[in-house]
Parts: structure tokens; C-alpha cells; sequence
């Protein structure tokens, strides 16, 4: 039988290839545009909250009224950590990195599944349970690194407004929930990025959801990728002030290095996250002593948009969170981890989706090496 041949295409980094079909999320890059199963993402921030967002992307479809109770209540049942998995969590070294902490903690949490099936309603329930217990391996974490008891989920918190509570122990004010709800919202998904890519790549091989999730973790971690976040409160510091913004692009521009907060692979436009994310961001800074920060960030638009606007580099998700996690206290290396405690609602909602038609990833490469050749024995080498 003559097999079909396929044609083959080189793409480094895969840019502008489609590696599968989804329901769950279309971006438009040209146009800044982000949906979620066709909702506008500015109508789900202002509208909705992240539990029924994670119930929209692994249904694909919003939750009638009884549904919803019933994954929160999911959510609120399984949100506390096996005892074992909280020791382990004690003995970590508190100097460890809290991604490190989270993307080993999600995988110890596979020890634990006692349940053999592997039915798709089985492993949506492991989607809620991850998505559930994230927010507190990561506040528990944070507590035990500053040698502080870990505290128990609030029984009647939403998920952002209990994660800011076993954070830093006292229930945030209404506003304060909002924005961190917003935050999870934004960051839920976003398409074939590439933690979600990594995940799937994982899960294709028909591993477990534990392994493809840690897959996710471990690539979000990347300053490329979602550790832009913290790289940004980073780069606010050394600016330091408005007036060092030009000489700093400049610099880094001739250096050939990244202006951490901009650029991205789809978005050849203004980020429809950064856009909200920024608008927080000022209302939140208002007359506070973090508003420099905000004003530094103003002036890297205006100089990044002179310098690199034409080449289509212009602010994403990351430029403007930061200063928003900031404002809300959270120190700077548990924002990628926030973006993972939302993008794991994502992960796990195309990892079952790829599952009911799965395909092996499996690209090739084009080789450049030498043509073959003989074996040389030792004694002949020079
Ligand atoms: C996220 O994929 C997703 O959807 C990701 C994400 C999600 O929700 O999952 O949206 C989240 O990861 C957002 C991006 C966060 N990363 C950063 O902010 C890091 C800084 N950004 C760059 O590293 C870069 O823009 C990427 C990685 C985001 C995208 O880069 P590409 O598509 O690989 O483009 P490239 O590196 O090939 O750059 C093309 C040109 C280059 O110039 P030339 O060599 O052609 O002269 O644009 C330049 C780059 O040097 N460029 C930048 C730049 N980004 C691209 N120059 C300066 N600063 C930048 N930020």
C-alpha cells in the first residue's frame, strides 16, 4: 500500500503551525481579541468569576445556576491538602524557588490518587481537584518559608479571595477579591501557548493529567513565558524612575535583550489582558508610593512603541500584573505561580479536550549532521 506523503515544513519554535483543533479558546492576534469558547475575555472578567470560567473551558458552555453550586462546592470540599503532602511541604527547603515548590507538590499529589480509573469524568474530577488544592499549596508554601504556621481555607472564601487569605492571613477587602478573581480570569487560558502545548505534548503520549500538568508548570516557569511577570517588577526596580526609562531600551535594545512585558508570538497588537491588567493597575496605584512604578511602566510604552511599535512589539499580559499583585502584597516570586493556579483550569480543560481524539505528538526534525560513515576505532583517532 503506498503511504501518502506528507509534506514536510521547518517552522523554529513551531511559529505558525497548527497542532490541533480546540473549542475552548481563539485568539485574534491582529485585531487584540481573546475569547474563551466564544465569550469576549473584557465581558467574562466583568461578569463572571473564575469558577464559572473554569467551568466554561472544560464544558466549554456556561454553568446553569444548580451546576455552578455544585463545582463550588467541589472546590470549597477539596481545597486542603492531604496531611502527608503538607508535611512534605515542611520539609522542602523554604529557599526554594515557590514554582519549584508547586510543580513538585502537583506531582507528589499523584501518590495520593488512589482512584485507578481513567474515565473522562475521573480525570475531570482531577482537574477540580488540582485546580482546587494549587491556591493552597502555594499560600501554604509562602506561610511555611516565613517559618509561619499554614493556615486552613476560609469555609466560605471563593477561590481568589480564599487564596488571599491563607496568603496573608486576613480576609481581603471585596475589592481586593475582585481584582484577584479578574487576575485568575485573565490567566485561565489562552490557547496553544507554550505550557499549555507542553502539557498536551505530555498527555498525548497517554500519560496521567499529574504528569502533563507538571509538564505545564515546568515550561510556564520560563521568563519567555510566564515567568515575564516577576521579571518585570524586576526590571521596574533597576529603572527605578521614568527619567532612566530611554537609556535603559536603548541599552538593552543594542544588547539585543528583551524588554521583559512586551512582544508576543500571536498578539502583533495591544494584549486585551494588558489593557485591563493596566487599568487596575492605575486605580489601584492612584497617589500610593508604588504609582512610580506605574508611571515607569507609561514611559516604556511610550519609548517601546517608538522604537519597536512598527515591528508589531507591544504590551502583553505581563507588563502591567505585576504592579497589581504588588499592590495586593503578594511578593514577586509567587506571581508566575498565580499565573499557574489560574492557567491550570486551562491546561487540564485542553488536556481532556485533546484526550476524545488524541494523537501522539510526534514532529520530526531536519537534520544537518554528517552523511553516514564508518566506525572508527580508538587507536585510529587523531
Ligand atoms: C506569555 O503564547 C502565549 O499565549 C503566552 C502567554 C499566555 O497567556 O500563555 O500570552 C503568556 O508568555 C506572554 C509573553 C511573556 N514574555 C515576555 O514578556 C518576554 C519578552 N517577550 C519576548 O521574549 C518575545 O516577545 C516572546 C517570547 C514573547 C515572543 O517572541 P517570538 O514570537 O519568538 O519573537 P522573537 O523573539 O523571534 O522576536 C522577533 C523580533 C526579534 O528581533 P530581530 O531579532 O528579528 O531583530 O522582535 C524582537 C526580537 O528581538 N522582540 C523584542 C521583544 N520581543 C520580540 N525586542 C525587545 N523586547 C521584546 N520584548
Amino acid at each position: 500500500m503506498e503511504t501518502q506523503q506528507k509534506t514536510e515544513i521547518y517552522s523554529p519554535g513551531l511559529e505558525g503551525v497548527i497542532a490541533c483543533k480546540t473549542r475552548i479558546c481563539q485568539i485574534d492576534g491582529q485585531a487584540g481579541k481573546l475569547y474563551y469558547a466564544g465569550y469576549p475575555i473584557e465581558d467574562l472578567v466583568h461578569h463572571s468569576t473564575f469558577e464559572e470560567v473554569s467551568f466554561l473551558l472544560w464544558q466549554q458552555r456556561l454553568p446553569r445556576q444548580d451546576e455552578l453550586e455544585q463545582l463550588d462546592k467541589m472546590f470549597k470540599e477539596t481545597r486542603s491538602l492531604p496531611a502527608e503532602v503538607l508535611q512534605f511541604l515542611e520539609l522542602m527547603p523554604h529557599t526554594s524557588h515557590p514554582m519549584d515548590a508547586l510543580r513538585t507538590v502537583a506531582s507528589l499529589l499523584a501518590c495520593f490518587d488512589t482512584n485507578l480509573e481513567k474515565s473522562p469524568e475521573a480525570n475531570l474530577q482531577r482537574a477540580i481537584f488540582l485546580t482546587a488544592r494549587f491556591p493552597t499549596i502555594v499560600a501554604n508554601f509562602h506561610r511555611l518559608r516565613q517559618n509561619q504556621k499554614p493556615i486552613q481555607p476560609h469555609p466560605d472564601l471563593g477561590l481568589a479571595a480564599n487564596f488571599l487569605y491563607m496568603l496573608l492571613g486576613k480576609e481581603p477587602t471585596a475589592d481586593q477579591a475582585r481584582v484577584m478573581d479578574a487576575a485568575l480570569i485573565l490567566h485561565a487560558d489562552h490557547e496553544m501557548n507554550a505550557s499549555t502545548f507542553a502539557a498536551l505534548v505530555t498527555a498525548s503520549t497517554l500519560s496521567d493529567i499529574y504528569s502533563a500538568v507538571a509538564s505545564g508548570i515546568g515550561a510556564l516557569k520560563g521568563p519567555l513565558h510566564g515567568g515575564a511577570n516577576e521579571a518585570v517588577l524586576k526590571m521596574l526596580l533597576e529603572i527605578a524612575d521614568p527619567a532612566n526609562v530611554e537609556s535603559y531600551v536603548e541599552q538593552a535594545l543594542v544588547k539585543k535583550t528583551k524588554i521583559m512585558g512586551f512582544g508576543h508570538r500571536i498578539y502583533k497588537s495591544y494584549d486585551p489582558r494588558a489593557r485591563i491588567f493596566k487599568e487596575y493597575a492605575r486605580r489601584l496605584s492612584g497617589r500610593t508610593k508604588f504609582s512610580r512604578f506605574f508611571k515607569i511602566n507609561e514611559k516604556l510604552e511610550e519609548v517601546m512603541q517608538a522604537k519597536k511599535g512598527q515591528h508589531g512589539i507591544f504590551p502583553n499580559v505581563d507588563l502591567y500584573s505585576g504592579i497589581v499583585y504588588h499592590q495586593l502584597g503578594i511578593p514577586a516570586d509567587l506571581f508566575t505561580p498565580i499565573f499557574a493556579i489560574a492557567r491550570v483550569a486551562g491546561w487540564t480543560a485542553h488536556i481532556l479536550e485533546y484526550w476524545r481524539d488524541n494523537r501522539l505528538f510526534r514532529p520530526n526534525a531536519l537534520y544537518e549532521g554528517p552523511p553516514p560513515r564508518p566506525y572508527v576505532p580508538i587507536e585510529q583517532r587523531r
